[in-house]
């Protein structure tokens, strides 16, 4: 007997568990606060998926596995797309609802998600955490095929992106690498014009200047040397 011939659907998803988590906390009630918590929390599940996706791209790539890493790539992408789309979808909050809900938030906020820095760290994009990036593990690939990766990288990165015939997979990564960081970037800006929409110039709930922080984080690049030149690398926008 398989160890799922017992499953429901209900009991497979833990549905009664997950449908309990979402308990507006504002009195009197306001109508759009299961709508704010929902987004929140498909966020965090999303965030989920796309650390164990990219654990994974680390994982091929420091074992010298390009092809897997470039699939699992293309579905961080689309999710990532989802999560700009998500931000979208509380721009219909009414602005009185959300100042009504900001007293229940008290100092919570995103900026305390520990799976964003997490992704931010996988990703390669803030110092390094406790083991190799995907950034990490993409320059071990690079170094496997005999080019530099110490202070000569600018050149090998200019090498692959002029002969992508002769490093179809470095390239296409690289191309995967930038399309990560230019989606993020995109979500970045996204949550912060919705973000001005709603605060305009207060601080954030979590204690930041607000608008002013996100701006300069929005303006932040995970792989900056991927955008010194568009040559090759253009073809990132499909
Ligand atoms: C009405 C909706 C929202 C407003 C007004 C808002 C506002 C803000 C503000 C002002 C900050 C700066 C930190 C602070 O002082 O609080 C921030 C950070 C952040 N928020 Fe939101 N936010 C909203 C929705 C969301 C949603 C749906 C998510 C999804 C998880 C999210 C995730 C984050 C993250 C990850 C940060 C840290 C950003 C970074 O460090 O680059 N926010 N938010």
């Amino acid at each position: 007997m398989s160890a799922g011939s017992h499953q429901s659907y209900q009991s497979y998803l833990r549905l009664p568990q997950l449908l309990a988590q979402q308990v507006p906390l504002s009195r009197p009630a306001v109508h759009g606060e299961l709508l704010f918590i929902v987004v929140h929390q498909t966020h965090e599940l999303w965030f989920k998926s796309l650390l164990h996706d990219l654990a994974a791209i680390r994982d091929a790539l420091l074992d010298g596995r390009p092809w897997p890493a470039r699939d699992l790539f293309w579905r961080v992408h689309r999710v990532t797309e989802l999560l700009i789309e998500q931000v979208t979808i509380l721009e219909s909050l009414p602005h009185r609802e959300f100042l009504l809900l900001r007293d229940a938030l008290g100092q919570a906020s995103g900026l305390q998600s520990a799976q964003f820095r997490e992704l931010e760290t996988l990703s390669g994009g803030r110092r390094a955490g406790a083991g190799p990036s995907v950034w990490d593990a993409y320059l071990a690939l690079v170094g496997a095929r005999g080019l530099p990766v110490d202070g000569r990288l600018p050149d090998s990165l200019d090498e692959i992106e002029a002969s992508p015939d002769v490093f179809p997979d470095l390239c296409g990564l690289a191309q995967d690498l930038r399309r990560h960081d230019e989606l993020w970037i995109t979500w970045r800006q996204r949550h912060l014009l919705m973000a001005e929409g709603f605060i305009g110039a207060v601080p954030g709930t979590g204690g930041t200047g607000g608008t002013a922080f996100l701006a300069s984080r929005a303006a932040h690049r995970y792989y900056p040397l991927l955008w010194r030149t568009p040559s090759c690398l253009a073809a990132a926008h499909e």
